[in-house]
């Protein structure tokens, strides 16, 4: 038997992805810290309502259920037109994180030269084989990433075994944004498994919260020390002395080493440089895009004024409630993503190993693991 057909059904994945009969479940990232929801999705319109909506979020988990969204689609109606709608449906669901985009096309891909009775099921296989890869991804990540930190830590210490390494981060690029492990916080959960003792800086990371609302959760969960600072804190911090590196995801790397992500990232980089931290970006080779010569032609997701308008939390009795921020009427702007020049990121960790932030260094990592094939068997 095809050994992704036992993962077919039933199985979890990841902490943040399981594969029901004919759906697949999955947190519902709106709803925490307050409450930890399970979404079942059954159909391609739930997926992709689900990317749509950030019920389901992070470069890598949108490019997983992305790609169970296509199955879906073609179990609904495996005609090429059908294919084509489909892919282009869930491409454009989120356009900056280029994972999405990529787990579409590669399904699209696989299934395209069959009988259109045959691509459900083979679609399907696809999806699990892309949410299963990105556990190993993120695994090797966590293992090159800690190597760079622990080195970080040994120069940071200065003799004194048990002082911390102080990481700061931003958004969420940890479990809950892909299928398992994470990727900047593959390897502080790596680290912490290991025993160094930690203390992790965490961006609220506005508009949506990802870092007080994600990113705080699941480290208080897995007992990573954390903070939660304002955005705009960052930069007193490395000032002070209080930072000794920065490691944050990406959602797409140009071939020249720009870095979209999170919108504010690139002020994190921007303070890191001037005070002489580390800036670390992980970023799983799915998440490059070489197509691209630069990060001035990575489209930037516009999303809705509202999210910067209003805010969500729970009042005094326990219940859910959105509050207005902004004076009624005022009109408010919502990039969600920037463009970190490559000029300011220390290192790329990918599942293949560190390189520079450079057409180069990217180029001929990716050629030496093409010679040394077997690194994520
Ligand atoms: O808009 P989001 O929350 O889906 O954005 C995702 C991010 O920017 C993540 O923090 C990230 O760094 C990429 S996902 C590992």
């Amino acid at each position: 038997m095809d050994k992704r057909l036992r993962r077919e059904t039933g199985q979890t994945l990841g902490p943040t992805l399981r594969v029901l009969d004919h759906a697949v479940e999955t947190i519902d990232q709106t709803r925490l810290p307050f409450e930890e929801i399970w979404l079942i999705l059954r159909g391609a319109d739930a997926c992709r309502q689900a990317i749509v909506s950030m019920q389901v979020r992070g470069a890598p988990l949108i490019g997983a259920v992305g790609a169970f969204g296509m199955a879906f689609a073609l179990r609904e109606d495996g005609s090429d037109a059908a294919l084509a709608h489909a892919a282009a449906q869930f491409a454009a669901a989120r356009p900056t994180a280029v994972n999405l985009a990529w787990a579409v096309a590669r399904v699209r891909d696989r299934v395209s030269p069959l009988a259109p009775l045959a691509r459900a099921e083979a679609a399907w296989l696809e999806a699990v084989a892309i949410a299963d890869e990105d556990v190993r991804i993120n695994r090797a990540i966590g293992l090159h990433g800690a190597g760079l930190l622990r080195e970080v830590w040994r120069r940071a210490r200065r003799g004194i075994s048990q002082a911390p390494l102080r990481l700061l981060t931003h958004c969420n690029a940890g479990s809950l944004a892909t299928v398992a492990h994470g990727t900047a916080l593959a390897p502080i959960y790596r680290l912490h498994d290991e025993g160094v003792p930690l203390e992790v800086w965490v961006d609220e990371t506005r508009p949506r919260n990802q870092g007080a609302s994600l990113t705080a959760w699941e480290l208080a969960r897995h007992g990573v020390p954390c903070t939660v600072v304002v955005d705009n804190a960052g930069g007193e911090l490395m000032r002070q002395g209080l930072v000794d590196a920065v490691i944050v995801g990406c959602d797409r790397v140009t071939r020249n080493g720009d870095v979209a992500n999170k919108i504010g990232t690139y002020l994190k980089a921007l303070a890191a440089h001037d005070n002489g931290v580390p800036f670390y970006v992980a970023c799983p080779t799915p998440t490059l895009d070489l197509a691209l010569e630069s990060g001035a032609a990575i489209p930037i997701e516009q999303r809705s004024a509202r999210e910067v308008t209003h805010a969500t939390g729970v009042d005094a009795e326990g219940r859910i409630v959105e509050v207005r921020l902004v004076p009624e009427g005022v009109a408010a702007a919502n990039p969600a993503f920037d463009v970190t020049p490559a000029r300011l990121v220390t290192a790329l960790v990918t599942e293949l190993g560190t390189c520079p932030a450079t057409e180069a260094g990217i180029l001929e990592l990716m050629a030496v693991s093409r010679q040394s094939r077997g690194v994520l068997a």
